[in-house]
């Protein structure tokens, strides 16, 4: 989209926002909404014979920097919107993935940092590794999901599993934990089971019989990082529609998880709504938040 196309684009944009924000907000708009409304108001100061994208070249300074910037966020969120929410995943792959691997509006630092700089986040006082991002996605999905099932591999010191557990539990949702770990928590909990097992070797710790037996939707959380497209694919054949699979710190996994997606044509889409919440891929879990089709 350029020129005249973007200029109206953006006026109908900035109608429905503004619609939005009284109708669904109570009136209260978010920093977001008025940093666009405010970025188009001043695109529309702009020559009117001219694209914004050649008037914001010309424009030097910090107010040139802050419009262009604001100018690819714009066109970043119409493209986004015109997508809609579920997309395949090759569709999200930047043309040339190795030329450009972070595909993110945050950068590296600031995700870096959204663990926590002085510690690590917590929960009950316990590490959880999760970014701040995530702690709000995970609590949206799980709310608007209501998993009956979770299952993450890699506990870590069992904060993350006790802490989805407490998300069900405000949520009101009939659901249990089931967390592996190779040296899992000794922790007690009810609707958390802590399980020792080793994901080279999920069969065995999961076996398909068990599985069978535990409610969906589920929730499929992969955070042990070791046998990524064993692990996918075992999960595969025993996920049903609706259901979730998030493939954390994917963007050392993006190998496993193409080659996983491009086997299954058409059975999962990323929920960029998730992926996409605080800006593109502004998760862990880059261009991984899928539901099974
Ligand atoms: C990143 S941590 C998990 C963090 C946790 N999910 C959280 O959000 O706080 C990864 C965990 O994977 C476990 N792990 C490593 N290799 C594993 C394997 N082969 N099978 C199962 N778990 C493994 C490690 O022991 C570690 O606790």
């Amino acid at each position: 989209m350029n020129g005249d196309e973007l200029k109206l684009a953006a006026e109908t944009f900035a109608q429905e926002l503004r619609g939005k924000i009284e109708r669904e907000q109570g009136g209260v708009a978010t920093f977001f909404n008025n940093f666009l409304l405010r970025t188009i108001r001043e695109l529309n100061r702009l020559d009117p014979a001219l694209p914004w994208e050649e008037s914001t070249r010309r424009l030097g300074g910090v107010t040139g920097e802050r419009l262009r910037r604001g100018l690819a966020l714009l066109r970043g969120h119409l493209a986004a919107r015109a997508r809609g929410r579920f997309v395949a995943y090759h569709e999200r792959l930047p043309v040339i993935p190795e030329a450009a691997p972070w595909a993110s509006d945050i950068d590296q630092a600031a995700l870096a940092m959204s663990q926590g700089t002085t510690d690590c986040l917590q929960w009950r006082g316990m590490p959880l590794f999760k970014t701040a991002f995530d702690m709000s996605i995970y609590a949206m999905l799980v709310w608007e999901q209501k998993p009956r099932t979770v299952i993450e591999l890699g506990s870590g010191s069992g904060a993350s599993a006790l802490w989805i557990a407490d998300l069900l539990a405000v949520s009101g949702i009939d659901g249990h934990v089931y967390s592996l770990d190779v040296q899992p928590p000794e922790i007690e909990c009810p609707h958390v089971t802590f399980v020792a097992g080793d994901c080279r070797r999920i069969e065995a710790t999961f076996p398909a019989a068990s599985m069978a037996r535990w409610p969906h939707p589920w929730l499929v959380i992969e955070d042990a990082h070791v046998n990524v497209a064993g692990v996918l694919d075992y999960f595969h054949t025993r996920l049903q529609p609706d259901d979730y699979l998030i493939v954390e710190d994917s963007l050392q996994k993006r190998k496993e998880i193409s080659v996983f997606v491009n086997k299954h044509t058409g059975s999962y889409e990323v929920d960029t709504r998730y992926t996409d919440f605080f800006g593109r891929n502004a998760t862990c879990a880059f261009d991984s938040i899928f539901v099974r089709r």
